[in-house]
């Protein structure tokens, strides 16, 4: 069964990995900005990707494309979760902000399973076991949903960091 979709899909983590050292505000966007960019490069490929569709796809672009694709999504989602969604608003976290984080949460679990589905899409593909229009709508689906999160969490955090 599906949960609601304000409810985290996988435990959270109760403190950052170094005990909850002091960040500063700017550090903390700077790690999140750090994580947004990775994210936002692979999108920009898995864009040329689909661009090229459906004549001249690039079989190899297509399998580097797949490697690279979970291992930088797992990642930035880790920095997210664990340097930055732990640490935002300190002591003044309020219910609403919390619920937020929650949500984000649950997209990261989505967005996960959704690079997994992508990646396997993105090595048939080059064997011609994936319609071009199949692969195309997969590829837009995922970078235009993963863009409008980074700038909802871009946002949302830098309005919270003072930014
Ligand atoms: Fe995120």
């Amino acid at each position: 069964m599906e949960k609601p979709r304000s409810e985290p899909c996988r435990p959270v983590t109760p403190s950052a990995p170094d005990g909850g050292a002091s960040i500063s505000p700017a550090e903390l966007l700077s790690r999140l900005d750090g994580a947004h960019s990775e994210l936002l490069a692979i999108c920009d490929r898995l864009e040329g990707i689909a661009d090229s569709l459906p004549n001249t796809l690039n079989v190899r672009n297509c399998r580097e494309a797949a490697g690279e694709l979970v291992p930088v999504v797992m990642r930035a989602h880790r920095v997210e979760e664990e340097e930055v969604f732990l640490r935002i608003a300190g002591e003044a976290r309020t219910a609403a902000l919390q619920k937020t984080l929650d949500h984000l949460r649950t997209e990261h679990c989505e967005d996960e399973c959704f690079a997994e589905e992508l990646a396997d899409a993105l090595k048939q593909a080059g064997e011609g076991k994936v319609q071009p229009e199949t692969l195309g709508y997969m590829l837009r689906g995922f970078f235009e949903a993963m863009r409008r999160h980074i700038n909802f969490e871009r946002e949302r955090f830098l309005t919270l960091a003072g930014g």
